[in-house]
Parts: structure tokens; C-alpha cells; sequence
């Protein structure tokens, strides 16, 4: 039986006016265990002629049928196929993988068959023996003379089996004793049942072979045998494939470590490459640990101003001059608002400042008249001692409570202030409690504060009926912007008419605060977004490189019988891993960064999350499929004889 049936073939090369026709009605048959010689001057298009017996180029017309089966309508996957478990390719050039050793060389197809690692080694090394280069299982290409080198690729052509080996002038680049081993090799292989198809432009190496196919410009002028086909039934080895997972997960291995390889050879050009990587992933997790903090910050700080409340003062607005004059807001304003069953509650606050005497020292302080309710919506709370209650208010009491600051001054050894007595503006205070410090970037941190109630400032201190503003609480339910408005409508009629009072809503603030930090990070978060693409360009920049680089190298494999997808999986993980380590040390950064950071900044802290570090992670990899999609695709999609004719 016929293992291999051209009939009419065609092959042209090139498109309109530069079309050539290499190839022209080629038909013959080749009987399975025969060794057949083509041979040809240079040009005539023998090599052609086997690129398309292998499955790595298809006629452009005519039909070749393989074991049986028609190739030219099958895909390049099943091209690939056929490639892998058929065909063993011997060359002129050896092409051999430079970075692989010889076993690692000779294993190569069987990685793309499914054979498990230990078997593919026995066999590679198995293989090695036979051919007389045993030593050599951890040498490169590079460390072997041309004979062994040839011999390294025949046993390679050997690892599938081999059942039908195309040698391309296996000769061509060798001298004439390396020469006469290769074509014994190729001898014994005949004698195991092989089918063998050589190419040579030498008729001493013709001879060789059982039948002989001349070519001359593209057509077949002779077509001799010289002694009939071998009888011998040549049995493909039983191989035990592993399963489909294993297989899979194998390939990734293979691909994986082909990545790694190709990454740490141009150490510094990856470490450049990663470097716009670096760079976007640590201002991503910097961005989103620093938004973090800010917000911790901002929630404290908000917290820290109490619930909603809403202030009222004299006058027309911040900043105006005639304020201080205005005296417009009274307790009993504070009174009628304290009524409203959507407040929960109102004090009228009045403040001022004097000389602040205790013993022998004296200071500037500032006092203000509040209500019991104060402290509760201010989101003070108590370190010694109490608040002033209702009591102390309607008893006019001369009570009086202080903040941190003024403790520290008035007590600088630590007594306990409560119970001493100041005097403020000639009036004698007892000190009845301190407030804890609020560590509030609002409130001002060195001035002395104290608070009293606000009835005994206006009748002790005072003497005034007229207060400095009003804080009303906000019922929770209610929206505190109607609120707003309701109150001035009520104080305006209140007072006859005249809006001589304005208003400040903490809920405003709030959401101020809020608005300015989203557009902070959306800035800033923009920034890291066209670092993270300018360091995808540069992965996208690099991996076409790689592409172009190791063209040949693609070329092999696809000869050997890797598909595109597993070509695909290569450099698509090249770009991943290039990503992925680019963006560890980007985290590395950021994490150095804030280190930095927390130690220069006092009240402020970058809090990292586990969630950034994951978010930075999946950055990278998808950069690294977005980006390196296109390059991996164009390596996939490479035509294979292109591929192996890239010098
Ligand atoms: N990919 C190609 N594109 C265009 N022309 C080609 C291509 N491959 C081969 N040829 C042309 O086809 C002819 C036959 O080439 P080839 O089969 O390599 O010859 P041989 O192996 O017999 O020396 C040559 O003239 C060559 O220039
Ligand atoms: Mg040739």
C-alpha cells in the first residue's frame, strides 16, 4: 500500500506579477518502508516539494494524501498533528533549540504528544545512546560539532517514531566522515521499516537510495528504481499518553519554564520592560492604601464634628466685617428652636477671650458658653472629672470644664485639676472635668479652650444678652437640608423680617470633604491607569520583539508538532510572568514607600489591604493578556515554513 499519493500538484509562490510557479504537476506515489532519493539542481524546488510532504507548507493546487488520508483540506491544528506523530524532519541546518540541551532537544516533540516527563527523558536518552552521542545529554547545540549536532536532530526526528523521515540535504553541512555516519544512520532506519524521503543535489549520496525522483525546474524528469521497497511492516511505538489534565497542565509546565528561561536570559531588558509596570502597580496599591487612610482619616475627622448638626450666626456670611457687631441671635432664638420637634436639641453658644490666672501664672484663653447638649454634639467626650449639666446651667453655676491643652499649661506636673479653682476675666471658676484630646485637624491644637455654661458666661462674664451662635442637632431621620431652610424661615420671621443670621450645615462639610477626596483618587488613580498602559506598550513592545526573535524558534517547534494554541500559551505566559514579577516588585515599592511614609508622617497613616495587593496582582496578569495578546496571536498564526526559513 501507498503511504504517500501526489497528484497534481501546484505550488506557486508569491501574488500578480511576481507569481512563481515552483511546482508543476507533480504526481507520484511513494510505497510505505521505500527510500527514495530526490535530487535536483539548486532552485528546482525539492525543498518545496518536502514542506509539502510534511505538512508544513500545502500545495496550491492538486491533492496529497498521507497513510490514507487527504491533507490539503485539513486545519493547521490537524496539520500540526499529523506533523507530531508521523513525520520526523531531518535538516540541513539541524535547527536544534540553541537554549536546550540534547535531551531536552530530542524530548521536544513528545511534549507536544502528551508523553509524560519520565518517559520522554527514557526515551530521548534511549534515543541519544543509540546514535553514539551519549556523552552529550547536558551539552547545547552550541557545544557540539556539526555530526553530532545532526545526529542530536535525527534522534529527535526519532522521538514520535518517525514512521516517515524527511531529510532535507542531512549532509549538506557536514564533512564527508560525519556525512557517511548520518547516511548509515539513515540506512539501519530504512532497514527498521521507515519510510525515507531525502533530498540532495549529490549523486554519490543518491545512490544510497532505492529509488531515485528527479526534479528540474519544478517538473519530474526522471523517476528510477534501483531496488524494490522493503517488506518490512514498520510498527509505530505503543505509547501510554497521559491523561487529557495531566497533558494540559504539562504543556503549561513546558510553556512556564520556556517563559522563565526566555525572561532571565535578557535580565536587564525584562527588568526595563517591567519597569512601567513597576512603576503603575505601585502607585495602584499606594493610591488605594493612601485613599484608605484618607478615609480613615476623613471618617474620624467627621465623626469627630459631631452628628449633623447645623450652626447659625450673626450676620450675613464668613468673612464679613460687620459680623462681630451683629448682634442678632438671642438665647430665646435658641429657646424657640429648642422647641422644634425635628431638632433634638439647640444651645446658644457665646464665646470669649481674657486673661486665664491660675496661682502665679497667667494666659490667653478663650471661653465659651454652651449648653449641657454641647459636648454630646460635638463629639466630646470626658478624660477627668464631668460635663455641666442642666443643673449648672439654670443655677448659673461657676463651674467650668478645660481641654488638654490648657491642662497641660495650667498643671505641668500632672495634678489633678478638678476641683481647683481659676479665675477668668476676675471671675473664680471651679474645674469640674477635661475633655479628652480630639486629635481633629479642624479644631486648632494650641489655643486654651474652656467651656462653661453659657448662662453663667452671659451674667458673670459678659454681662450680655446677645450670643455668638446657635448649634442646633439634627434629628436623624430628617433631611437636615430642609431642615436648613426651615429654620431660616422661622428665624427670619422671628426677626421681624430680617435675615441678619446665615447658616452652616455640617452635612454640607461632609460631603465636601467626600466629593474632594473621590476627585483626588480619580485623579491620582488616573495617573497610575496611564502609567499601567504606558508599561503595557512597553511588554506589547518587547514580547513583538521576542516574537521576531525567536521566529525560528517557533518554526521548530511547529515542525516538531506544537499547535498554535500551544505556541499561543507561550508567549502569552511570557508576557503574564513579565507582568506578574514586574508587578510583585511594584508592591515590594509601594510597601518600601509606605514605610517611608508612616515614618514621616505623624497623623496620618497608609493602610494597606490584602484587597489592594489582590487588585494589583489582577492588574497585572490582565495587562499581561491584553498586552501581550496581539504578539502571542502573531506567533501562533505564523506560517511554518516562514517561520523555519527566519534567519
Ligand atoms: N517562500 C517562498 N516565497 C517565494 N519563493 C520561494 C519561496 N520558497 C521557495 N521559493 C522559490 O522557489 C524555488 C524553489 O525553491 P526550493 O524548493 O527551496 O529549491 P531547492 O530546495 O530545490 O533548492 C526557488 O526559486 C525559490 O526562490
Ligand atoms: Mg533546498
Amino acid at each position: 500500500m501507498n503511504i504517500i499519493e501526489v497528484r497534481r500538484i501546484n505550488r506557486f509562490f508569491g501574488k500578480g506579477d511576481s507569481r512563481f510557479h515552483v511546482l508543476k504537476d507533480i504526481n507520484f506515489d511513494i510505497n510505505r518502508g521505500d527510500f527514495v532519493a530526490v535530487i535536483g539542481q539548486s532552485g528546482s524546488g525539492k525543498s518545496t516539494l518536502m514542506n509539502i510532504l510534511g505538512c508544513l507548507d500545502t500545495p496550491t493546487s492538486g491533492s496529497y494524501r498521507l497513510d490514507g488520508i487527504e491533507t490539503s483540506g485539513l486545519s493547521a491544528n490537524a496539520h500540526a498533528w499529523v506533523r507530531g506523530r508521523k513525520i520526523g524532519f531531518i535538516f540541513q541546518r539541524y535547527n536544534l533549540l540553541a537554549s536546550l540541551n540534547s535531551l531536552d532537544n530530542v524530548a521536544l516533540p513528545a511534549i507536544y504528544t502528551g508523553l509524560s516527563h519520565q518517559v520522554r527523558t527514557d526515551r530521548a536518552a534511549e534515543l541519544l545512546e543509540r546514535l553514539g552521542v551519549a556523552d552529550k545529554f547536558r551539552n547545547k547545540p552550541s557545544q557540539l560539532s556539526g555530526g553530532q549536532q545532526q545526529r542530536v536532530s535525527i534522534a529527535r526526528a526519532l522521538m514520535n517514531g518517525g514512521e516517515i523521515i524527511l531529510a532535507d540535504e542531512p549532509t549538506g553541512a557536514l564533512d564527508s566522515k560525519s556525512g557517511e555516519i548520518v547516511m548509515d544512520i539513515l540506512r539501519v532506519l530504512h532497514q527498521s521499516g521507515r519510510t525515507i524521503i531525502l533530498v540532495t543535489h549529490n549523486h554519490t549520496i543518491a545512490a544510497h537510495a532505492h529509488r531515485v525522483i528527479e526534479l528540474k525546474d519544478g517538473f519530474i524528469v526522471a523517476n528510477s528504481r534501483r531496488l524494490p521497497a522493503r517488506r518490512i511492516d514498520y510498527q509505530n511505538p505503543v505509547d501510554s499518553f497521559v491523561s487529557p489534565v495531566t497533558f494540559h497542565c504539562d504543556q503549561f509546565i513546558e510553556a512556564f519554564k520556556i517563559s522563565i528561561q526566555a525572561i532571565t536570559t535578557h535580565k536587564l531588558r525584562s527588568l526595563l520592560t517591567m519597569l512601567g509596570i513597576i512603576i503603575g502597580i505601585a502607585s495602584v496599591v499606594s493610591v488605594v492604601a493612601l485613599g484608605r487612610g484618607s478615609q480613615e482619616r476623613i471618617i474620624n475627622n467627621i465623626n469627630s464634628m459631631g452628628t449633623n448638626t447645623i450652626n447659625i450666626y450673626p450676620g450675613s456670611g464668613f468673612g464679613d466685617r460687620q459680623n462681630a457687631r451683629v448682634r442678632t441671635l438671642t438665647v430665646s432664638d435658641s429657646a424657640m428652636l429648642a422647641g422644634l420637634s425635628y431638632l433634638d436639641s439647640s444651645t446658644p453658644n457665646t464665646s470669649v477671650s481674657g486673661l486665664l490666672v491660675y496661682g502665679n501664672q497667667s494666659f490667653t484663653a478663650s471661653l465659651s458658653g454652651v449648653g449641657d447638649q454641647f459636648f454630646d454634639v460635638r463629639g466630646l467626650s470626658i478624660e477627668l472629672g464631668r460635663f455641666f449639666t442642666r443643673r449648672d446651667i439654670q443655677e448659673v453655676a461657676s463651674v467650668v470644664v478645660i481641654d488638654p491643652n490648657t491642662r497641660d499649661k495650667l498643671f505641668p506636673g500632672g495634678e489633678n485639676p478638678v476641683g481647683c479653682t481659676i479665675i477668668f476675666r476676675r471671675q473664680p471658676l471651679t474645674i469640674i472635668g477635661v475633655t479628652k484630646s480630639k486629635n481633629n485637624v479642624f479644631d486648632a491644637v494650641d489655643s486654651l479652650s474652656l467651656w462653661a455654661p453659657y448662662t453663667t458666661v452671659m451674667s458673670k462674664i459678659t454681662g450680655d444678652y446677645y450670643i455668638n451662635s446657635i448649634i442646633v442637632k439634627v434629628n436623624n431621620l430628617v433631611n437636615s437640608q430642609l431642615v436648613e431652610k426651615n429654620l431660616i424661615d422661622l428665624l427670619t420671621i422671628k426677626h421681624d423680617g430680617r435675615k441678619d443670621f446665615f447658616t452652616q450645615n455640617t452635612d454640607s462639610i461632609k460631603k465636601t470633604i467626600e466629593d474632594t477626596t473621590r476627585t483626588m483618587t480619580l485623579l491620582i488613580s488616573s495617573i497610575a491607569f496611564i502609567s499601567l498602559v504606558v508599561g503595557g506598550i512597553g511588554i506589547m513592545n518587547i514580547m513583538l520583539v521576542s516574537v521576531a526573535e525567536r521566529t525560528k524558534e517557533i518554526g521548530v517547534r511547529m515542525a516538531v508538532g506544537a499547535k498554535r494554541f500551544n505556541i499561543m500559551e507561550q508567549f502569552l505566559l511570557e508576557a503574564i510572568v513579565l507582568c506578574l514579577v514586574g508587578g510583585v516588585l511594584g508592591i515590594a515599592l509601594s510597601g518600601s514607600f509606605r514605610f517611608f511614609f508612616n515614618a514621616v508622617s505623624k497623623n496620618f497613616t497608609i493602610s494597606f489591604s490584602i484587597a489592594s495587593i489582590f487588585l494589583a496582582l489582577g492588574c497585572s496578569t490582565f495587562i499581561g493578556v491584553l498586552f501581550g495578546f496581539i504578539p502571542a496571536w502573531n506567533a501562533a498564526h505564523l506560517n511554518p515554513i516562514d517561520a523555519l526559513a527566519y534567519e
